[in-house]
């Protein structure tokens, strides 16, 4: 692990965004009196999921949707861990007004930012905040594995997380894919990104991540910030799936465990497709 990253999760959640806007502030000044920054776009010490170019990442996400998922422009969406609307953001460039966006998230900054960004742009765009604990992100104490979505069974025609799964608790996100299954209506499709192993991998020869913290059909990047990231075996994850009521469609390898794959349609985390049959 880098040992910039090993500082920043040594770091209390609410600490690791005063840290991020005090690392970004200088190139977020110029930015900001250049004008450099993309329209819209929410500042570098803003972006708390990560780092990489808002737009373009955001416009992946919409077109691996497109791929995988067979997003079309008036279909109900439910974006889970939206964040500061990275997807939502190139989302309102492609959902037409007969489509329908929620998103919701554990980080209120985040969730705010989007409603007044977005929302009042974007009226069929919704962004609600959800004070559930994630070591990562912030220190509430309600648990994500008695979570029930707020929404009706049978909404959305497709569910979609992005780097979400790889940052929850194995409880959780059995919790999360049965939720999907009872929100998703019949035959609608969740895409969602994971870091899937097979069980007789050897990840020391990863040339990502290696997740060296071995738990029972799981790893662990950092035992003491366990939802730091997350990496799931992948019959266990095929047996969590299956065992909620929605089918595996597919499994789309992403290039952290392979950096020689071709990195067009495809991500940097692999994909599940699920289906509700
Ligand atoms: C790496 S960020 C990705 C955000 C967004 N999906 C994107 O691609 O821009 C992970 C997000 O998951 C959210 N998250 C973590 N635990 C969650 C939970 N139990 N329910 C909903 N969102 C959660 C975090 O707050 C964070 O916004």
């Amino acid at each position: 692990m880098s040992n910039k990253r090993n500082f920043f999760y040594k770091l209390p959640p609410e600490y690791r965004y005063i840290a991020r806007r005090i690392y970004y502030f200088p190139i977020d000044f110029y930015e900001k009196i250049t004008g450099k920054r993309g329209k819209g776009v929410p500042s570098r010490g803003e972006i708390f999921i990560g780092s990489g170019d808002f737009e373009k990442q955001g416009k992946h996400q919409v077109e691996l949707l497109k791929k995988y998922a067979s997003l079309k422009p008036d279909d109900k969406v439910l974006d889970v861990g939206s964040g500061i609307g990275r997807t939502a953001f190139a989302l309102t460039k492609y959902l037409n007004a007969n489509g329908k966006y929620e998103g919701f998230d554990v980080v209120k900054k985040g969730v705010d930012w989007c409603n007044k960004n977005i929302n009042s742009k974007f009226p069929n765009f919704n962004f609600k905040f959800v004070p559930l604990n994630n070591e990562l992100y912030n220190s509430y104490s309600e648990k994500a594995v008695d979570f029930k979505f707020p929404y009706e069974n049978d909404k959305f025609q497709k569910v979609y997380l992005f780097s979400v799964f790889t940052h929850m608790k194995i409880e959780d996100i059995k919790n999360y894919i049965s939720e999907i299954h009872r929100v998703l209506e019949k035959d609608g499709v969740c895409l969602a990104t994971f870091f899937i192993y097979d069980k007789d991998a050897d990840l020391t020869q990863f040339p990502g991540f290696k997740f060296p913290v071995l738990k029972d059909r799981y790893r662990l990047i950092d035992d003491k910030v366990e939802e730091a990231n997350i990496a799931i075996e992948k019959d266990y994850l095929s047996e969590m799936i299956q065992k909620s009521g929605l089918e595996v469609v597919d499994y789309v390898k992403g290039f952290w465990s392979d950096f020689t794959l071709d990195k067009n349609g495809i991500d940097f985390q692999d994909i599940a497709i699920m289906r509700k049959a």
